[in-house]
């Protein structure tokens, strides 16, 4: 068998819980053949030891019959940095911090867009890149959605100014109504550009607010910027939890060091009794900071004014000082 042989049977084999392969997720560092032995390194960074077996034993099951004589050797060295070409975008950012989550209106948007307000509130030079290509929604809660990225004279986007925020957006760029399918390296090539083509100042904080799941976005984000930190956004639902493990185990994987969990929509507290009622079920929040191995960085309540506020635009105005003490605490803890 020749390497490319080798590798391609490899790149049959999925990460665990995830569509891209082992190849893809840069899990196999070399390939020695020499005879019918083939040594294979690999770099499993992960520290869930089921993901661990599962991968080695669907390699061992790959080869199954092949003849060839497999020799197995894990690296547990930090190579992916190394491994994938590290652009350096947005340095004029003294901080760069990415908000994530594996599932879908969790609330990444909102905690994004709430961490630059609050930001924004201590003093700070924040900007905002809106990274979801597929439904930018981030001008929606900075009140921007009119807004249209303009040219200047040095031929780079200027990015859109309000409320004390500069943020950059597909929205601005692209008409929104006209549904647009953005395969995975255009997804790739929009938010590079978007990167690169902006016109940043200089800022004390960049905040990316980061699509669903673990695909092109993320990997295009860990790909080009020194991230300084990694937040994911979690609710209490089993499903979601279950997500943020994965999303967990991905980011350590590809060498995104994250900073803690926020879990969003942790409570509601009731007008008339004022107690704390739990409609998306309830999990301690060290439970959680257990199973997702991260400290917690806090809990933020189910606010129905912070709903119709971010719909509306009008968060950064008038946003109420409660929800933006424990906003403010999370802040703090990054
Ligand atoms: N703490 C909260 N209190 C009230 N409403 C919230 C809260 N967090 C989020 N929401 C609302 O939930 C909806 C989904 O939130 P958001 O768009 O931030 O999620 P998302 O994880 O970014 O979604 P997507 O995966 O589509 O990008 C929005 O309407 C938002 O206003
Ligand atoms: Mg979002």
């Amino acid at each position: 068998m020749t390497e490319d042989e080798i590798r391609s049977i490899l790149s049959k084999i999925r990460y665990p819980g995830y569509a891209k392969s082992i190849v893809d997720f840069k899990i196999v560092k070399s390939i020695e053949i020499s005879g019918d032995e083939v040594k294979i390194l690999l770099n499993l960074a992960t520290k869930n030891e089921d993901v661990r077996n599962r991968v080695l034993e669907e390699i061992k099951s790959a080869f199954k019959g092949s003849g060839i004589r497999l020799i197995l050797t894990t690296v547990q060295d930090q190579p992916t940095s190394t491994t994938v070409e590290q652009k350096h975008f947005v340095q004029s950012a003294k901080k760069r911090i990415a908000v994530l989550s594996a599932k879908g209106g969790v609330g990444k948007t909102t905690v994004a867009v709430s961490m630059a307000i609050s930001l924004k509130r201590k003093g700070y030079k924040v900007a905002i890149l809106d990274a979801d290509i597929h439904g930018p929604n981030v001008p929606r809660m900075l009140g921007t959605i009119e807004e249209k990225a303009t040219v200047g004279e040095n031929k780079k986007l200027i990015p859109v100014f309000k409320d004390g925020i500069y943020s950059m957006s597909l929205g601005y760029v692209v008409d929104q109504e006209t549904p647009v399918i953005w395969k995975g390296a255009m997804v790739t090539k929009a938010i590079v550009e978007m990167m690169e083509m902006t016109d940043w100042p200089e800022l004390d904080y960049f905040i990316i607010d980061l699509p669903p799941g673990t695909g092109d976005a993320a990997l295009t984000v860990k790909q080009n910027l020194d991230l300084d930190g990694a937040v994911i956004v979690t609710t209490p639902g089993e499903l979601s939890i279950a997500d943020a493990v994965r999303t967990v185990d991905f980011f350590n994987q590809v060498g995104i060091k994250i900073s803690g969990f926020v879990e969003n929509m942790a409570y509601f507290v009731c007008d008339n009794c004022h107690n704390k009622l739990y409609p998306f079920g309830k999990i301690e929040f060290g439970d959680l900071e257990k199973i997702l191995g991260l400290p917690g960085l806090g809990e933020i309540p189910f606010d129905i004014e912070v709903e119709k506020s971010a719909d509306e635009g009008t968060l950064a105005r008038d946003g109420n000082n409660e929800y933006f003490e424990i906003v403010d605490k999370i802040v703090d803890k990054i």
